[in-house]
């Protein structure tokens, strides 16, 4: 319910706008009094407790530092004694004054309202992110610094996701220093997420790891083919979801995307791997859809790589084949056709004369 509360107020910006610029000087008496009371702790109506302190390393140490004040997030709460908090429980608290972030941080907002966690909080579902989720509220730092915190915030809610990607090729390589490799914000956006298993999405999806896996010198960086892009969209897989997209329809059975072979949250290295290894994990991407998918039917499939003389220089050969015989085919047939031209008249007049 109050999830609609935080909801209005961004969609309003029904929250009263804090009075211009304030002397920080007007906030030492909150602050000097809240220092001091570490370790106290407030009950709303339902029972649950808050820390009624705010430390200045906190306070200070964030990146609002000395420029915004307490009221300035707070401007509902007066001097001391305060009037009690309106919000009856420790949720309802935190998205109520995470509606004071949107004033400032207008273009933020905005980008959240197109999300569907702002869809979830709008609905009345309350375990959807407020700003505070993401980013707290005294102690606000850089949210991508490090990288992987931006994992760990999102990994808060969802668990199973992010255990998943530190496990993975891409967790594990952020985890060890690489910038390059992604978070979950370089997939998912970190403001205006949208649903990424609707229909549409999921044809579309392959344009997510493309940003990086189609970067030639990204590649090239860390050791990868830059042609797995391309080799996706010519083979049958990308060719038919290119075509869904183009359509704005839905296959009727999915088709394979680079995350239905690859996992999205599971990605994991092939270097190292045995040629049987490799088949051996090839076959189980099948499998999920091609239920008789076996060891041959994945190594018959050229994967990523296109025929070239060293790998599967049959089918090179063949398409050599094609290439030239085509060509040679064409020039003959128009021979052909202009050759007959050229006798017909001669024949019609020989037939005339006789
Ligand atoms: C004399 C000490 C004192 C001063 C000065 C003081 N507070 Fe408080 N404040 C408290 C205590 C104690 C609580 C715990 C709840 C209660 O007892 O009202 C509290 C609670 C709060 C809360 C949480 C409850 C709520 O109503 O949202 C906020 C926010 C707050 N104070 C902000 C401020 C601001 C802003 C100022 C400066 C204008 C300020 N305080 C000045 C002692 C103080
Ligand atoms: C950048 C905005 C911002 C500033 C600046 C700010 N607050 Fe808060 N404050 C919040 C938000 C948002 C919450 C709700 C936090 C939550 O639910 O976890 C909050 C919660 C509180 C609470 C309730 C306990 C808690 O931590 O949830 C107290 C007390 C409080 N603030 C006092 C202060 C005082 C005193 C200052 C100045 C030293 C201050 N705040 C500065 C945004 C701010
Ligand atoms: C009174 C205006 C104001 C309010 C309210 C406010 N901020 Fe800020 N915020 C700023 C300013 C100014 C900066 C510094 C911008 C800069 O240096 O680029 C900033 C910086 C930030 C940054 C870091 C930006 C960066 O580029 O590193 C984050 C994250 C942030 N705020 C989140 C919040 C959150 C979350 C809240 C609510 C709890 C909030 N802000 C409330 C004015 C505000
Ligand atoms: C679901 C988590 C989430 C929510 C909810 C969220 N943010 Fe963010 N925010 C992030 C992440 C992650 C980044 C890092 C930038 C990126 O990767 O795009 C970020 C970046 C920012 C920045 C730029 C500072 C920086 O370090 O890059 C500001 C300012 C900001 N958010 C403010 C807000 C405000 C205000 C709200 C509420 C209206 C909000 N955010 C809600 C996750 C969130
Ligand atoms: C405070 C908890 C919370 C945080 C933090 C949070 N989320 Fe969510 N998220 C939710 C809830 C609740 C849903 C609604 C779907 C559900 O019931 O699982 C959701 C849904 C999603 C969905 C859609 C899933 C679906 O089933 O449709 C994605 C994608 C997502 N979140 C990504 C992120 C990312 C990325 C971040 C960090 C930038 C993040 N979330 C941070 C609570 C959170
Ligand atoms: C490499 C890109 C990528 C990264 C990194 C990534 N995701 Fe996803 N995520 C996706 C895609 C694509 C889907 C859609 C999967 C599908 O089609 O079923 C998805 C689906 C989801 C869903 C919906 C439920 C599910 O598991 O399918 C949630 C929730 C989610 N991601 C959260 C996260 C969180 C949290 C993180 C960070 C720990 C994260 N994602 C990192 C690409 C990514
Ligand atoms: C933000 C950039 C980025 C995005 C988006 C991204 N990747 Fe990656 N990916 C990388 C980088 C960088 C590496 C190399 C990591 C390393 O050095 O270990 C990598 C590694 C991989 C690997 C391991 C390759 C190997 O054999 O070592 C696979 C498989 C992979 N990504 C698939 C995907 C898929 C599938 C998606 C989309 C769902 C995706 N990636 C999205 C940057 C990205
Ligand atoms: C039909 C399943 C399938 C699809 C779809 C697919 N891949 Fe692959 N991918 C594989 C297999 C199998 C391998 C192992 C290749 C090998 O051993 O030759 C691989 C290898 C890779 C590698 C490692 C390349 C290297 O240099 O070692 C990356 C990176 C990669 N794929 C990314 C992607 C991306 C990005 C997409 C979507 C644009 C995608 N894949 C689509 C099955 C697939
Ligand atoms: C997410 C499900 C999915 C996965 C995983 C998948 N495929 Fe497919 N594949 C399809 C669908 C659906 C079609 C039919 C495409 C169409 O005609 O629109 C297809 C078509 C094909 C075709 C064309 C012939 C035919 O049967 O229509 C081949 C060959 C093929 N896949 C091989 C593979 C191989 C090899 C792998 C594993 C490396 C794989 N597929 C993984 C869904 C999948």
């Amino acid at each position: 319910m109050s999830g609609r509360v935080f909801a209005l107020a961004l969609l309003a910006g029904l929250w009263a706008a804090p009075a211009g610029a304030r002397a920080p000087d007007d906030d030492a008496a909150c602050r000097r009094c809240h220092a001091g009371l570490e370790g106290e702790f407030f009950t709303l109506a339902n029972g649950d407790t808050l820390p009624a302190w705010v430390t200045p390393e906190e306070h200070f140490g964030s990146v609002h530092g000395d420029d915004i004040g307490c009221r300035d997030c707070h401007p509902t709460v007066g001097d001391h004694p305060h009037a009690p908090p309106a919000a009856a429980d420790a949720r309802t608290y935190r998205i109520q004054a995470s509606a004071g972030c949107t004033d400032c941080h207008f273009k933020h907002a905005t980008a959240l309202r197109d999300s569907m966690h702002y869809e979830r909080l709008m609905n009345g579902d309350d375990a959807a992110p407020t700003c505070v989720d993401c980013h707290g509220a005294h102690g606000v730092q850089p949210a991508a610094v490090p990288r992987q915190a931006v994992s760990d915030r999102c990994g808060a809610c969802h668990e199973e996701q992010v255990r998943d990607w530190r496990a993975s090729a891409h967790g594990q390589a952020v985890l060890a220093g690489n910038e390059d490799a992604p978070v979950c914000a370089d997939c998912h956006g970190a403001h205006a997420i949208t649903d990424p298993r609707a229909p549409a999405a999921h044809a579309a999806s392959f344009t997510v790891c493309a940003r990086c896996h189609g970067d030639a010198r990204m590649m090239t960086r860390h050791g990868l083919d830059p042609g797995v892009v391309d080799s996706y969209l010519s083979d049958f897989h990308g060719a038919s979801n290119r075509i869904y997209e183009a359509l704005g329809d839905a296959p009727k059975a999915p088709v394979a995307s680079c995350g239905d072979c690859h996992g999205v949250h599971t990605v994991q290295s092939f270097a190292g791997l045995s040629d049987d290894e490799r088949a051996a994990r090839a076959a189980a991407m099948c499998q999920d859809c091609h239920r008789e998918a076996n060891d041959d039917f994945a190594t018959a499939w050229g994967s990523h790589t296109p025929p070239s003389q060293q790998h599967r220089p049959i089918v090179w050969i063949v398409g050599l084949v094609y290439k030239l015989m085509i060509p040679l085919m064409i020039v003959g047939l128009i021979a052909h056709i202009l050759m007959d031209l050229w006798r017909t008249p001669g024949r019609d007049r020989e037939e005339g004369l006789s």
